[in-house]
Protein backbone atom coordinates (compact mmCIF):
# COMPACT_ATOMS: atom_id res chain seq x y z
CA UNK A 1 0.00 0.00 0.00
CA UNK A 2 1.21 3.49 -0.92
CA UNK A 3 0.35 6.66 1.25
CA UNK A 4 1.55 9.90 2.15
CA UNK A 5 1.74 10.58 5.51
CA UNK A 6 0.57 14.13 6.92
CA UNK A 7 1.58 15.40 9.97
CA UNK A 8 -0.25 18.36 11.50
CA UNK A 9 -1.84 19.44 14.97
CA UNK A 10 -4.40 16.91 16.31
CA UNK A 11 -7.35 18.64 16.47
CA UNK A 12 -9.60 18.70 19.86
CA UNK A 13 -12.61 16.95 20.65
CA UNK A 14 -12.31 15.53 17.52
CA UNK A 15 -12.85 11.37 16.24
CA UNK A 16 -9.15 11.10 16.01
CA UNK A 17 -8.43 12.87 19.26
CA UNK A 18 -11.11 10.19 21.18
CA UNK A 19 -8.97 7.61 19.28
CA UNK A 20 -5.69 8.70 19.79
CA UNK A 21 -6.45 9.10 23.35
CA UNK A 22 -7.88 5.62 23.72
CA UNK A 23 -4.34 3.97 21.71
CA UNK A 24 -2.52 5.98 24.27
CA UNK A 25 -4.54 5.08 27.15
CA UNK A 26 -4.53 1.19 26.23
CA UNK A 27 -0.91 1.37 25.35
CA UNK A 28 -0.07 2.40 29.31
CA UNK A 29 -2.86 1.51 31.42
CA UNK A 30 -0.78 -1.90 32.65
CA UNK A 31 1.90 -0.12 33.39
CA UNK A 32 0.77 3.49 35.37
CA UNK A 33 -2.85 1.89 37.33
CA UNK A 34 -3.47 5.65 37.75
CA UNK A 35 -3.48 6.62 34.17
CA UNK A 36 -6.99 8.48 32.45
CA UNK A 37 -8.01 8.45 29.41
CA UNK A 38 -9.45 12.09 30.30
CA UNK A 39 -5.12 12.95 31.20
CA UNK A 40 -4.72 12.33 27.08
CA UNK A 41 -8.02 14.35 26.20
CA UNK A 42 -6.90 17.23 27.73
CA UNK A 43 -3.62 17.16 26.72
CA UNK A 44 -5.17 17.44 23.16
CA UNK A 45 -7.47 19.88 24.00
CA UNK A 46 -4.77 22.33 26.08
CA UNK A 47 -2.51 21.79 22.90
CA UNK A 48 -5.20 23.30 20.36
CA UNK A 49 -5.87 26.34 22.97
CA UNK A 50 -2.42 28.18 22.16
CA UNK A 51 -0.38 27.21 19.51
CA UNK A 52 2.71 28.94 20.83
CA UNK A 53 3.03 27.48 24.45
CA UNK A 54 3.33 23.78 25.81
CA UNK A 55 1.56 21.07 25.48
CA UNK A 56 1.35 20.63 21.69
CA UNK A 57 -0.07 17.38 20.19
CA UNK A 58 0.65 15.60 16.57
CA UNK A 59 -1.70 13.55 14.20
CA UNK A 60 -0.21 11.73 11.51
CA UNK A 61 -2.56 10.75 8.90
CA UNK A 62 -3.24 9.26 5.91
CA UNK A 63 -5.66 10.55 3.46
CA UNK A 64 -7.49 12.60 5.70
CA UNK A 65 -9.82 9.90 7.17
CA UNK A 66 -7.58 7.26 8.65
CA UNK A 67 -5.14 8.24 11.64
CA UNK A 68 -1.64 6.31 11.12
CA UNK A 69 -0.14 7.89 14.51
CA UNK A 70 0.03 10.55 17.67
CA UNK A 71 2.48 12.00 19.75
CA UNK A 72 2.54 15.19 22.52
CA UNK A 73 5.16 17.17 24.36
CA UNK A 74 4.17 18.07 27.74
CA UNK A 75 5.77 20.01 30.46
CA UNK A 76 5.05 16.94 32.95
CA UNK A 77 4.70 13.82 32.52
CA UNK A 78 3.32 12.55 36.16
CA UNK A 79 7.02 10.30 36.21
CA UNK A 80 6.79 10.43 39.99
CA UNK A 81 10.21 12.13 41.56
CA UNK A 82 11.69 12.93 38.34
CA UNK A 83 15.04 15.17 38.07
CA UNK A 84 14.81 15.92 34.83
CA UNK A 85 13.75 19.41 33.64
CA UNK A 86 11.57 18.40 30.73
CA UNK A 87 9.72 19.05 28.61
CA UNK A 88 8.55 15.27 27.72
CA UNK A 89 7.60 14.14 24.35
CA UNK A 90 5.11 11.41 25.41
CA UNK A 91 1.65 9.09 24.27
CA UNK A 92 3.58 7.87 20.84
CA UNK A 93 2.11 5.50 19.12
CA UNK A 94 1.06 4.49 15.85
CA UNK A 95 -1.34 2.41 14.21
CA UNK A 96 -0.16 -1.21 13.91
CA UNK A 97 -1.45 -1.13 10.33
CA UNK A 98 0.75 1.83 9.47
CA UNK A 99 3.95 0.75 11.55
CA UNK A 100 7.52 0.25 10.32
CA UNK A 101 7.17 3.09 7.77
CA UNK A 102 8.99 5.71 9.90
CA UNK A 103 5.67 6.88 10.69
CA UNK A 104 7.18 6.95 14.39
CA UNK A 105 9.97 8.90 13.58
CA UNK A 106 8.37 11.32 11.79
CA UNK A 107 6.26 12.53 14.45
CA UNK A 108 9.27 12.08 17.20
CA UNK A 109 10.88 14.30 15.09
CA UNK A 110 8.21 17.02 14.19
CA UNK A 111 7.31 17.04 18.07
CA UNK A 112 10.90 17.89 19.15
CA UNK A 113 11.58 20.35 16.33
CA UNK A 114 8.61 21.78 17.36
CA UNK A 115 9.23 22.37 21.00
CA UNK A 116 12.68 24.06 19.67
CA UNK A 117 10.46 26.76 18.03
CA UNK A 118 9.23 27.03 20.85
CA UNK A 119 12.08 27.85 22.88
CA UNK A 120 13.09 24.53 24.48
CA UNK A 121 16.17 22.70 24.18
CA UNK A 122 17.08 19.79 25.58
CA UNK A 123 14.03 17.00 25.34
CA UNK A 124 13.07 14.38 27.22
CA UNK A 125 10.91 10.93 27.35
CA UNK A 126 10.41 7.65 28.82
CA UNK A 127 10.13 4.20 27.65
CA UNK A 128 9.24 0.84 28.33
CA UNK A 129 10.92 -0.99 25.68
CA UNK A 130 11.56 0.80 22.45
CA UNK A 131 14.80 2.75 23.66
CA UNK A 132 16.90 0.85 21.34
CA UNK A 133 14.56 2.44 18.46
CA UNK A 134 14.44 6.12 19.86
CA UNK A 135 18.82 5.05 19.98
CA UNK A 136 17.95 4.81 16.15
CA UNK A 137 17.28 8.72 15.57
CA UNK A 138 19.54 10.60 18.33
CA UNK A 139 18.24 9.70 21.54
CA UNK A 140 20.80 8.78 24.32
CA UNK A 141 19.78 6.74 27.58
CA UNK A 142 19.52 8.83 30.77
CA UNK A 143 18.97 6.26 33.28
CA UNK A 144 16.67 3.23 34.40
CA UNK A 145 14.04 3.60 36.90
CA UNK A 146 10.17 2.34 37.45
CA UNK A 147 7.47 3.89 37.26
CA UNK A 148 4.91 1.88 39.22
CA UNK A 149 7.18 -0.70 39.85
CA UNK A 150 7.37 -1.69 36.26
CA UNK A 151 11.32 -0.93 34.68
CA UNK A 152 11.37 2.20 32.25
CA UNK A 153 14.53 4.10 30.53
CA UNK A 154 14.57 7.96 30.75
CA UNK A 155 15.81 9.47 27.33
CA UNK A 156 17.33 12.60 25.81
CA UNK A 157 17.25 14.48 22.56
CA UNK A 158 20.08 17.21 23.13
CA UNK A 159 20.37 19.93 21.43
C1 LIG B 1 7.43 2.20 18.72
C2 LIG B 1 6.54 2.69 17.58
C3 LIG B 1 6.02 4.09 17.91
C4 LIG B 1 7.39 2.73 16.30
O1 LIG B 1 6.57 3.27 15.26
P1 LIG B 1 6.89 2.97 13.71
O2 LIG B 1 6.16 3.94 12.90
O3 LIG B 1 6.65 1.53 13.44
O4 LIG B 1 8.43 3.25 13.70
P2 LIG B 1 9.31 3.62 12.42
O5 LIG B 1 8.67 3.07 11.19
O6 LIG B 1 9.61 5.06 12.48
O7 LIG B 1 10.61 2.82 12.74
C5 LIG B 1 10.56 1.44 12.56
C6 LIG B 1 11.96 0.95 12.49
O8 LIG B 1 12.47 0.82 13.80
C7 LIG B 1 12.81 -0.54 14.02
N1 LIG B 1 12.46 -0.86 15.38
C8 LIG B 1 11.23 -1.05 15.89
N2 LIG B 1 11.33 -1.33 17.22
C9 LIG B 1 12.65 -1.30 17.51
C10 LIG B 1 13.41 -1.55 18.69
N3 LIG B 1 12.84 -1.89 19.86
N4 LIG B 1 14.76 -1.41 18.64
C11 LIG B 1 15.37 -1.08 17.47
N5 LIG B 1 14.71 -0.87 16.30
C12 LIG B 1 13.37 -0.99 16.34
C13 LIG B 1 12.02 -1.35 13.03
O9 LIG B 1 12.69 -2.56 12.75
C14 LIG B 1 12.03 -0.42 11.84
O10 LIG B 1 13.27 -0.45 11.19
P3 LIG B 1 13.34 -0.46 9.60
O11 LIG B 1 12.67 0.83 9.17
O12 LIG B 1 14.80 -0.50 9.32
O13 LIG B 1 12.59 -1.67 9.20
C15 LIG B 1 5.35 1.71 17.32
O14 LIG B 1 5.86 0.41 17.18
C16 LIG B 1 4.30 1.73 18.41
O15 LIG B 1 3.35 2.50 18.37
N6 LIG B 1 4.46 0.83 19.41
C17 LIG B 1 3.51 0.73 20.52
C18 LIG B 1 3.54 1.95 21.41
C19 LIG B 1 4.92 2.31 21.89
O16 LIG B 1 5.74 1.48 22.27
N7 LIG B 1 5.17 3.64 21.88
C20 LIG B 1 6.38 4.23 22.40
C21 LIG B 1 6.08 4.62 23.80
S1 LIG B 1 7.52 5.33 24.57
Amino acid sequence: MTFDIVISDMPANSEFAHLGAQWAFDDWKETDPNDDIQWYLNVYSESAIDPSSLPLSLAATAGNDQLAGVACVVLDDALPDAIEPGPWVAAVFVNPEFRGRSVGKQLVTEAVRRARELGHTDVYLYTRDVAHWYETFGWERVRETHIHNKPITVMVNRV
